[in-house]
C-alpha cells in the first residue's frame, strides 16, 4: 500500500532562531537553510519581516533570502506581522532580477486566540490584529504570494490560562475567510496533551461549520514533551501537515519558559515504518542538528538526535 504524504514545515531558522539572544550572522543562517534543503526539506520557514525593536534576531532576513540558495519548487515562507512587513518584503521582490528563483512565495501572518497573548506579540487586540492582517493578506494575495496563517495559545495562555476550543475554530475561520490556504495551530506553550489538543481538533473540525482537516497543520512546542504524542493525534483527527525545528530550537520571545518546537528529527523517527511518508533524510537532519547546537553552543534539545551522535 502507498504511504500517506505529511508535509513538514521547517521553521527552524525563524522560530528555531528568534529567541537566541547572541545575534547570529545571516551567513550562519543561510547555511542553517542551505543544509535543511540539503537534508531534504522542501519547506522551509526562513526569517520574518517584524519589528527589529521586538525581535532583534529577525532583523537580518533579507541578508538571509539574499544569501541562502533558492530553489525552484521550494517554499521559504516568511512571518510579516503588518503591512510595514509585507511592503519591505514586496519592495525586495521588486528589486530581485526576474532571472532569479524569488526571494519567497508565501508570507505566513500571524495572531492569537487571546488578547492578552495579541497584545504581548503584537501589541494589538485579537479583533485589531485580524483586521491589520486582512489588508496584508489581501494585499500579498494581489501581489502573487500563498498566505498562511497562524493561531498562537490554542490550548493554553501564559497571560490569561486555559483557551475555549470554540474561540481557536472562530479565529482560524476569520484566517481562512481572508484567504489564509492553511492554519497552523500553535500550542506556543506546550501544555497540551493528546486529550486537549484531541478535544480541540474535535471543536475545530467538528460540526457543519466545521473547518475542513486538510486546511489545518499542527504547530507543537515541546515543553512538556508531549509533542510528538500531540502529532498522532492530529494525525488521527486527519491533520496532515505539522511544523518542526531541526535540532528542537525555538521558543516565542512572548511566552516566557515555553521551549523549542518539537525536533524534526523526532517528528521523522516517530513517523519511520508507518503509513506516512515524510520528506527530509532523518540521518542527514540530525547531522544539522548537531550542527546548529554546537554552532549556537547549546546541547541538542533533540531526544533522537543526541540518541543518533551517541551512536
Ligand atoms: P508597534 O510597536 O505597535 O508598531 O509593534 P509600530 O507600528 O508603532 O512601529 C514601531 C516601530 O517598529 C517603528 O519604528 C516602525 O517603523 C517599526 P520607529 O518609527 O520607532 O523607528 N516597524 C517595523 N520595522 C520593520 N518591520 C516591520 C515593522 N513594523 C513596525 N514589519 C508590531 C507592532 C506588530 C510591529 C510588533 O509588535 C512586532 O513586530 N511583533 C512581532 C513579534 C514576533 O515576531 N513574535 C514572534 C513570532 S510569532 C511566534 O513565534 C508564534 C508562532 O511560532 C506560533 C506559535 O508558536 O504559537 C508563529
Ligand atoms: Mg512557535
Amino acid at each position: 500500500a502507498s504511504r500517506e504524504r505529511v508535509r513538514i514545515v521547517e521553521v527552524g531558522p525563524r522560530d528555531g532562531l528568534q529567541n537566541e539572544s547572541a545575534v547570529i550572522p545571516p551567513e550562519v543562517k543561510a547555511e542553517l537553510v542551505n543544509r535543511l534543503t540539503k537534508a531534504g526539506m522542501d519547506i522551509i520557514e526562513s526569517g520574518s519581516f517584524v519589528s527589529p525593536k521586538w525581535v532583534p534576531q529577525m532583523a537580518g532576513t533579507a541578508d538571509v533570502l539574499k544569501l541562502m540558495k533558492r530553489h525552484k519548487g521550494m517554499h521559504y515562507p516568511v512571518l510579516v506581522p503588518n503591512m510595514k512587513g509585507l511592503e519591505l518584503l514586496l519592495d525586495l521582490l521588486s528589486k530581485q532580477p526576474k532571472s532569479e528563483v524569488p526571494y519567497t512565495d508565501e508570507i505566513a501572518v500571524f495572531t492569537a486566540a487571546t488578547d492578552a497573548f495579541s497584545k504581548a506579540n503584537t501589541n494589538c487586540t485579537v479583533a485589531e490584529s485580524l483586521e491589520r492582517l486582512s489588508a496584508v493578506a489581501k494585499r500579498a494575495t494581489a501581489e502573487g504570494l500563498r498566505v498562511r496563517g497562524y493561531v498562537s495559545v490554542v490550548i493554553d495562555c501564559p497571560y490569561s490560562g486555559k483557551v475555549d476550543p470554540a474561540k481557536v475554530k472562530d479565529v482560524s475561520q476569520a484566517l481562512l475567510d481572508m484567504g489564509c490556504y492553511e492554519i497552523s495551530l500553535g500550542d506556543t506553550v506546550g501544555t497540551g496533551n493528546p486529550t486537549t489538543v484531541g478535544t480541540l481538533l474535535h471543536t475545530v473540525i467538528g460540526g457543519s461549520s466545521g473547518i475542513p482537516a486538510s486546511k489545518l497543520a499542527g504547530h507543537f512546542h515541546d515543553t512538556y514533551g508531549m509533542a510528538v504524542a500531540n502529532i498522532f493525534t492530529a494525525l488521527e483527527h486527519g491533520v496532515r501537515t505539522f511544523d518542526s525545528a531541526v535540532g528542537g530550537l525555538g521558543g516565542c520571545p512572548y511566552s516566557p519558559g515555553a521551549t523549542g518546537n518539537v525536533a524534526t528529527e523526532d517528528v521523522l523517527y516517530a513517523l519511520r515504518g508507518s503509513q506516512y511518508e515524510a520528506p527530509g533524510d532523518l540521518e542527514a537532519i540530525a547531522e544539522v542538528g548537531t550542527w546548529i547546537s554546537k554552532t549556537l553552543n547549546r546541547p541538542n534539545a533533540s531526544r533522537v538526535g543526541r540518541a543518533l551522535e551517541a551512536r
